[in-house]
């Protein structure tokens, strides 16, 4: 992707009154305010969605910050990459006004106790095989936009139930913020991309397009008219079938509103999946028509 030739480093702010001071003045001169929430080890899909923010508002606020209540115990919260002057250096590239980098110790407070549960799409797919994982991203998303206070806040299509659950928890809580989906950023052969791809072994990252492949194939079918959620399942899983070195944590398609089944055709679709190739932990998914996703930002719910 091109770089700015001659950025201006981004102002950056680490405690809540800080940025929302900043934002407030910004937002009272009539300014128009967007927010990207990331946990840094900035790709070139954080980059697309910087590049969103900077295309819709006035003034763009990216957040850095490495939730730990997102993570469970057994999970990579200590060795998440870690890199805020690069990242920074990005933010720079993409013309990034500002970024909220809290320390921890700012963020929640020791006997912190208050949290935010979703209690219908949260149960399954990444909510079922990562009990808490939905809770600690609600909490720290709606505590973002209450300390930045943006117009809009802009999420990546790749974590699709998670910018699903923050859309409905934006809805439920009436919280005066747009939320827009962006679509996911791959590497040329199939790969979305992600902070975590950094973990793969050259071998590991040879195998990872199959999780992409699985998904393609369970469109494929959709695309042939067969709704019936199981055969596009089952497409999936024979791709998956012939890879080697993956194992599949889940595989599913399912109504993009309603997280469910049945599958109903000029319903869209999301068909979404997790495996673990060698130690790391891969997500991805598609939605099916491919068209939905900008119907779903523009407020309609069904093809
Ligand atoms: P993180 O994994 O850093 O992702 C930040 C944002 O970038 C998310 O909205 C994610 O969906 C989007 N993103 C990641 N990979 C992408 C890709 N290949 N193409 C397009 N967008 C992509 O998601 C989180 O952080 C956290 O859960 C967070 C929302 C910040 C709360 O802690």
């Amino acid at each position: 992707m091109s770089v700015n030739p001659s950025p201006r480093p981004p102002l950056v702010y680490e405690t809540p009154p800080a940025i929302r001071a900043w934002s407030r003045e910004l937002r009272r001169e009539g300014q128009a305010v967007a927010l990207v929430p990331t946990m840094g080890a900035l790709h070139d899909g954080h980059r697309s969605l910087l590049r969103a923010a900077r295309a819709a508002a006035d003034q763009v606020v990216a957040s850095i910050f490495v939730n730990p209540a997102q993570f469970g115990p057994d999970e990579d919260f200590q060795r998440y990459p870690r890199r805020l002057q690069q990242d920074l250096g990005v933010c720079a590239a993409e013309g990034v006004d500002a970024v909220y980098a809290p320390t921890p110790g700012t963020v929640y407070a020791g006997d912190h106790s208050t949290w935010v549960c979703e209690e219908e799409l949260a149960g399954s797919m990444e909510g079922s095989l990562r009990p808490g994982h939905f809770r600690g991203v609600l909490t720290i998303v709606l505590k973002l936009l209450h300390t930045v206070e943006p117009d809009l806040a802009i999420f990546g299509q790749k974590d699709a139930q998670q910018a699903l659950l923050i859309r409905r928890m934006a809805r439920d809580l009436d919280l005066p913020v747009v939320i827009h989906l962006s679509p996911t950023v791959r590497e040329a052969d199939g790969l979305a991309l992600s902070s975590r791809n950094a973990y793969l072994s050259p071998e590991d990252r040879g195998r990872a397009p199959a999780l992409y492949q699985a998904l393609t194939a369970g469109c494929q079918v959709l695309a042939e008219g067969d709704y019936r959620a199981g055969n596009v399942r089952a497409a999936g899983m024979e791709v998956l079938a012939q890879a080697e070195g993956i194992e599949v944590e889940y595989l599913e398609a399912v109504d993009l509103n309603t997280l469910g089944t049945p599958l109903r055709p000029g319903h869209p679709v999301l068909v979404a999946g997790a495996v673990k190739v060698g130690r790391t932990r891969l997500i991805d998914n598609i939605i099916h028509p491919h068209g939905a996703l900008a119907a779903l930002n523009n407020g309609v719910t069904s093809s």
